[in-house]
C-alpha cells in the first residue's frame, strides 16, 4: 500500500488515438440522423465514449506483443493452449470451449439446455441472456435481492441472488430448471458484487435440487475485488484465490472476454458436464469454429491469455475500482442521482429520479443519454425501460429502473476526461424540468434498444 492518498493509473501512455471535438450544432444535428438512438451515432462524432465498457478497453505492451505470437493452425495452435492454460488457471472447468463473445456461447448453451417450458433463474439476466433465452422459447427470470432494486440501498452485495426466491422457483418447478445462472458483476443491475457467500449458498440450493451452476462471468476480476473490500473474512487475500474460490463455487461458465480479460474481442464456455460439452462443441462447429480456435484468431487467442494474468493485479483492480468511484463520488457531490454504491465498471445515472417529470414509458433514460451527447459529446447506454420493456408478446411495461450507464473502458481515459464528464452531467442536471420524454417511432420485436428510432416529445 502507497502512503499517498491519489490512486494513480498504473501505466503510462505508449501510444495515442486522437479524439475529435464537435460542436453543439454538429451533434444536434448527429443525433437528427441517428433518429435518437446513441448506437446510431458515428463514434467519431463522439467524445468520451462511455457506451460500453465492451472490447473497448486499451491492450497493454504485452498483450499487442502476444499477437506477434498468435498462431493461425486451424488445429491444435499453441495459441489454443496459452488460452486454455490461462482460462483453467482461473477457472478449472474440465472443458474450455472458445467462441468469438459471450452471445455466442449463451447461444450454444441455451441451445442445447432451453426451450419451450424451460426457465431459467440469475440474479440479473443481461439482455443478451435473456434474449438468447427467449429465442430458445424458453423464460428468464431475474431473482437478485430486493436491495439490489433500490438505487440508494447501500448494500455491500447489491447484486446478490435471492435465496428463499430461488428456492421457492425450484419447488414449485424443478423439472423445468435446466440450469441456474448468476451474473457476476450484476451489470443489469448496476454493475453491483455478488459476494462469494451467497454464491456458496446458491450452490447449496442447486445442489439440493441437482441443478448445475452456471456463472455469467463477465467481470469476474471486479467482482473478486469487491469480495476482498468488503466480504468479512476476504481482506487481504489474493485476487487470483478468491477467483478460484468464485469457479468452485460453478459447474461452468459463460464469458465474454471482451471485459475483464482485456480483449476487444472474444468470448468462452466453460463447462464441467462430459456430454454437455460434446452437444455444445458440436453447435460450436456450426456456428463458430472448430473447438481450438471456436470463433477467435490465434492472436485473439493470444491477447486474452495475457489479458487474464493482467485483469487479476492488485494495483490495476485498485486502480479501476477507485477510479469508478471517483465517478461516482463526484457526480453525487455536484447533485446528479446516481445508483449507490458504485459499480465495478461504470456509474449508473438515476434518470427516473433526475427526471420525475417524465413517466417511464416516455423513457426517462434515453431523454438523458441523449441530453448528455447533445450538451458534451458523452455517449452513455440507456438502461431502463427502451432497453428491458418490451415483453415477447409485443407489450410494453416500465422497466424496475430507468438508469443511463456511463461505462469506463478500461484503462482508456484519464482523470481530466473524467471531470469533463462530470462537469456535462452538471450542466444537463442543472437544465433538468427542461428536458422532455420521447416516443419510439420504429422497432424491433426483440432487443429493440439497438435500433429503434425515437422522437422527442
Ligand atoms: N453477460 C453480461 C453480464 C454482459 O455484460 C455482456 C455484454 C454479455 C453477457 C454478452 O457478451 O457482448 O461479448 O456478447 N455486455 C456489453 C455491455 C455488451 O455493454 O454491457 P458479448
Amino acid at each position: 500500500m502507497s502512503e499517498f492518498k491519489t490512486i494513480i493509473e498504473p501505466f503510462r501512455i505508449h501510444s495515442v488515438e486522437p479524439l475529435h471535438m464537435t460542436t453543439f450544432d454538429e451533434r444536434t444535428a448527429a443525433l437528427a440522423e441517428a433518429s435518437f438512438n446513441l448506437f446510431d451515432l458515428r463514434a467519431k462524432d463522439v467524445l468520451i465514449d462511455l457506451l460500453t465498457d465492451s472490447g473497448t478497453g486499451a491492450m497493454s505492451r504485452d498483450q499487442w506483443a502476444a499477437i506477434q505470437r498468435g498462431d493461425e493452425s486451424y488445429a491444435g495452435s499453441p495459441s489454443w493452449f496459452a488460452f486454455r492454460d490461462a482460462v483453467q488457471n482461473l477457472f478449472p472447468f474440465r472443458h474450455v470451449i472458445p467462441t468469438h463473445q459471450g452471445r455466442a456461447a449463451e447461444k450454444i448453451l441455451f441451445g442445447v439446455t432451453g426451450g419451450k417450458g424451460k426457465v431459467i433463474p440469475n440474479n440479473t439476466h443481461f439482455d443478451t441472456t435473456r434474449a438468447n433465452i427467449e429465442y430458445s422459447g424458453a423464460e428468464a427470470v431475474d431473482l437478485v435481492i430486493e436491495e439490489g432494486r433500490d438505487p440508494s440501498s447501500m448494500h455491500p452485495f447489491k447484486g446478490n441472488m435471492d435465496i428463499g426466491a430461488l428456492e421457492a422457483l425450484l419447488e414449485e418447478r424443478a423439472d423445468d430448471v435446466p440450469l441456474v445462472m448468476i451474473t457476476i458483476t450484476n451489470n443489469s443491475g448496476g454493475g453491483q458484487p455478488v459476494s462469494l457467500q451467497n454464491m456458496r449458498d446458491v450452490r447449496a440450493v442447486c445442489q439440493r435440487y441437482g441443478k448445475p451452476l452456471f456463472i455469467d462471468a463477465c467481470r469476474f476480476a471486479e467482482n473478486a475485488w469487491f469480495i476482498r473490500e468488503r466480504e468479512e473474512g476476504q481482506g487481504g487475500r489474493e485476487v487470483v484465490d478468491i477467483v478460484r474460490d468464485i469457479a468452485a463455487t460453478a459447474d461452468g461458465m459463460t464469458m465474454s472476454a471482451k471485459k475483464d480479460p482485456l480483449g476487444n474481442i472474444g468470448g468462452w464456455l466453460a463447462l464441467n458436464d462430459d456430454e454437455l460439452a460434446a452437444e455444445c462443441r458440436n453447435l460450436l462447429i456450426l456456428t463458430e469454429g472448430f473447438p481450438t480456435y471456436g470463433g477467435l484468431a490465434g492472436r485473439d487467442l493470444e491477447a486474452i491469455a495475457q489479458g487474464l494474468t493482467e485483469a487479476i493485479d492488485h494495483d490495476y483492480l485498485r486502480y479501476r475500482i477507485r477510479s469508478t468511484a471517483y465517478l461516482g463520488d463526484a457526480l453525487e457531490e455536484v447533485g446528479v442521482p446516481v445508483m449507490k454504491p458504485c459499480g465495478g465498471h461504470a456509474v449508473y445515472l438515476d434518470a427516473r429520479a433526475l427526471l420525475p417529470h417524465v413517466p417511464p414509458l416516455e423513457y426517462p433514460g434515453q431523454a438523458l443519454a441523449v441530453a448528455l451527447y447533445e450538451t458534451g459529446g458523452v455517449r452513455g447506454c440507456e438502461i431502463g425501460t427502451v432497453m428491458f420493456g418490451q415483453s415477447p408478446d409485443g407489450t410494453e411495461k416500465p422497466a424496475a429502473m430507468d438508469l443511463v450507464r456511463l461505462a469506463i473502458p478500461r484503462r482508456t481515459y484519464t482523470q481530466s476526461h473524467m471531470d469533463y464528464v462530470i462537469e456535462v452531467c452538471a450542466k444537463v442536471a442543472a437544465r433538468a424540468a427542461d428536458i422532455g420524454g420521447m416516443r419510439i417511432v420504429e422497432q424491433s420485436a426483440a432487443l429493440r434498444h439497438f435500433t429503434a428510432r425515437f422522437e422527442k416529445l
